[in-house]
């Protein structure tokens, strides 16, 4: 049976996601210990955190005592052996199967508690394929938060044909009860839910501005007020990530060999020149 509740948490990396599930955990009161590999990284994605718990105060969804207290729960390592003592890791670096598989492997030496939850935010890659790199594939898990992740409140919940039925109920009670999210759950598909229906959506604007069919600004305007979207799909590109949509599409494409998951070449085009959206200042748009 599990242990008891879950109050000390890793993240490995703080990019955009890793960032974002590092502050929900330290503004739901749990211990978070953060994963980057060079001071520096560890540096951007701490002021990464600082800036977005500075708007959580700004718009007066925290105090300031609340923001000082989040901040205090949160700290960096380089090192991984650092995670021996976590009760549940959640993986969100880059979205490359052989960085992940990597760290999985290293972290299942690493993370002493049999019961601990061992979560990959990944958006595309099997989670089976992590299990099996571990000794361990019953408490690995998918947990898929969404982007901005302290305002999104989806999280989709993913096991395999290894995870155990323990460590499932550990990861929706952590999200749920914990964090505060609305979990759904998902078969262990590339895409999941989500990326299932989100992926192609996102990929048929970027044919349609290949094709010359309407500008980047129509195609958006028209999503934003035709459907009542928050965003058109092109902005939605640029803040997800112009490599991490091209790295969706490229297993959902090795998975299921569907036309619709193919990546189109302006898309490559512009990952290749670095137009990889927000986080880089440029990508359908320009950012300051
Ligand atoms: N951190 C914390 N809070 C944030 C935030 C962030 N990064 N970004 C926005 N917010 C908060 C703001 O403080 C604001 O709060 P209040 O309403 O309380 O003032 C609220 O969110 C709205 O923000 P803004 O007014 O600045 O901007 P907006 O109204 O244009 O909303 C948005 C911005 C939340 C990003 C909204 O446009 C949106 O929800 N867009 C769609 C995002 C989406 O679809 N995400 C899913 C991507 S797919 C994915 O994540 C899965 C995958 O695997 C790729
Ligand atoms: P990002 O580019 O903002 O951050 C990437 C992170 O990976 C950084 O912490 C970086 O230091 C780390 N990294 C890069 N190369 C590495 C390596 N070789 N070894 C170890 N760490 C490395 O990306 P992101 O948007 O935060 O995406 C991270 C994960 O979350 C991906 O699996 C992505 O599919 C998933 N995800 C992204 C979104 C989104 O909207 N961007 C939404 C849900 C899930």
């Amino acid at each position: 049976m599990a242990s008891d509740k879950i109050s000390r948490v890793g993240v490995i990396g703080a990019g955009q996601m890793g960032a974002g599930i590092a502050e929900v955990c330290a503004r739901a009161h749990t211990d978070v210990l953060v994963y980057e590999s060079t001071r520096e990284l560890a540096a951007a994605g701490r002021s990464r955190i600082l800036r977005s718990l500075d708007r959580g105060v700004s718009s007066g969804k925290l105090t300031e005592r609340e923001r000082e207290q989040a901040s205090w729960r949160l700290r960096f390592t380089s090192d991984l052996g650092d995670f021996a003592d976590r009760q549940m890791v959640c993986e969100a670096v880059v979205e490359d199967e052989a960085v992940k598989t990597a760290i999985f492997k290293e972290l299942d030496k690493v993370v002493t508690d049999p019961t601990a939850v061992l979560a990959s935010n990944t958006s595309s890659i099997p989670i089976m394929k992590l299990g099996m790199a571990t000794e361990n594939a019953n408490r690995v898990v998918g947990m898929h938060f969404f982007n901005p992740v302290p305002v999104l409140p989806l999280v989709e919940l993913i096991t395999t044909l290894m995870t155990s039925a323990d460590v499932t109920a550990r990861a929706e009670q952590f999200a749920a009860d914990v964090l505060g999210k609305q979990v759904v759950r998902s078969t262990d598909r590339s895409g999941f839910v989500v990326n299932a229906l989100l992926v192609p959506y996102l990929l048929s604007a970027i044919r349609m501005v290949e094709s010359g069919f309407a500008t980047v600004e129509d195609i958006d305007k028209a999503m934003v007020l035709g459907c009542a979207h928050p965003m058109g799909p092109l902005k939605l590109t640029d803040l997800v990530g112009l490599d991490t949509v091209k790295a969706i599409a490229d297993k959902m494409y090795e998975e299921f060999k569907e036309p619709l998951y193919s990546p189109p070449p302006l898309l490559l085009r512009m990952v290749e020149a670095g137009r990889l959206g927000k986080k880089a200042g440029h990508g359908f748009y320009p950012y300051a």
